[in-house]
């Protein structure tokens, strides 16, 4: 069942080139250059009525609706609000029935999220739905909504689910963007087939595990890690922390790049490694400003780059490439070597990966 892999967890890390794939199967046409989704499209008068979406979710899937913020806001100029779901359903929040509500939840069973998008209900907001469980309570809860279609993810540890998460709301937002008319038809076309180049692109990232665990076996017993990332990668950063801490036990933050100086910066010293999101779109050259102040306090770098990266290299330990693409879905790149790191320091550490403990798949109770 494992596949002849020894984990789920890296099983499913290797399925995420297919899994994007099933994501965007019959929605993805760039031959026609056109975006098919069903749940938006017949809802499309709602969502371009929208003064803002509230993004609403827990753990990973929060971290992929940051990454949703950061594309929405920047192809489609829809204001974007994203909130812990545990937070938002006890805060009194202003919700109305101009707000789209957007719950993203692989399990589709997380207490908190499903309580939330019942409160938004309540107050007459539009809910859509993101869930890979496909007729879990949230997907039937929502109003409308889009399968990740990842297939079934049983570690623990989420990953493609994230990468699924993050491929459908790309997809909601350059429809929503060419129904706005806030991206010409060229740069439509263009941003679906370079999406289309992602299945392959990840493909390409995972060949740098071989590397990714040797540097795995250098950093394993680190008791301390810093994630920095800036812009798009900034949820990526968040994300590569909570994969660490919760199969490792390791402790993990992961800051905006630019955060450091405010702060965790303190922290650094000789045995701090410190993982940069550094690839060559997106404030590449603030990001090595950023490396250039953890160099000079000592700190342990390793940068994840865009393959061919000169400058970073010069800098940084260790250098983890993946492939080039647009900015807005570097994040589906970046990903994968944290993925990768987090899973071979758990193993090499004895930890039980697919099922750390105190956690569950699902968090059923809040
Ligand atoms: O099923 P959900 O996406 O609603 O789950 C939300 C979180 O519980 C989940 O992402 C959790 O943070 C994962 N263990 C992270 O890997």
């Amino acid at each position: 069942e494992k596949g002849g892999y020894d984990h789920f967890m890296l099983k499913e890390i290797y399925e995420q080139p297919s899994a994007i794939l099933d994501t965007f199967r019959g929605r993805l046409l760039s031959n026609e250059a056109v975006i098919k989704l069903a749940g938006v499209e017949d809802n499309m008068k709602k969502f371009l009525a929208a003064d803002r979406i509230i993004v609403v979710a827990c753990g990973t899937s929060w971290h992929a609706g940051l990454v949703a913020e950061y594309i929405f806001e920047d192809l489609a100029r829809i204001p974007v609000e994203v909130e812990y779901a545990s937070e938002f359903r006890y805060r009194n929040p202003v919700i109305t029935e101009k707000d789209i509500v957007i719950a993203i939840s692989q399990s589709g069973e997380t207490a908190d999220t499903l309580a939330a998008i019942k409160l938004a209900k309540s107050k007459g907001a539009f809910v859509f739905g993101v869930c890979n469980v496909v007729g879990s309570s949230i997907a039937r809860e929502s109003d409308a909504g889009a399968y990740t279609h990842a297939g079934p993810e049983i570690g623990v540890a989420s990953t493609k689910a994230f990468t699924t998460q993050i491929t459908v709301l790309t997809l909601m937002a350059l429809r929503l963007a060419r129904a706005k008319g806030t991206m010409s038809s060229s740069e439509f076309r263009h941003h679906l087939i370079e999406l289309e180049t992602i299945p392959g692109k990840v493909e390409e990232a995972l060949q740098s595990d071989a590397y990714v665990k040797t540097v795995a076996d250098i950093y394993k017993d680190s008791k301390n890690c810093l994630y920095l990332g800036r812009g798009f990668n900034f949820p990526v950063a968040l994300e590569g922390a909570l994969k660490l801490k919760e199969i490792s036990y390791i402790h993990a933050e992961g800051y905006p790049a630019a955060e450091m100086k405010h702060g965790p910066i303190a922290l650094i010293d000789e045995q701090m490694p410190i993982i940069v999101i550094a690839t060559k779109k997106g404030h590449y050259e603030k990001v090595v400003s950023n490396i250039q102040e953890i160099k000079s306090r000592k700190g342990r770098i390793i940068g994840i780059v865009t393959k061919g990266d000169v400058s970073v290299k010069e800098l940084a330990d260790h250098v983890i490439e993946v492939p080039e693409t647009i900015e807005c879905l570097t994040p589906l790149l970046t990903t994968i070597p944290l993925q990768l790191l987090s899973y071979h320091i758990a193993v090499m550490l004895n930890k039980n990966v697919d099922q750390p403990r105190n956690l569950a798949k699902s968090v059923t109770v809040e």
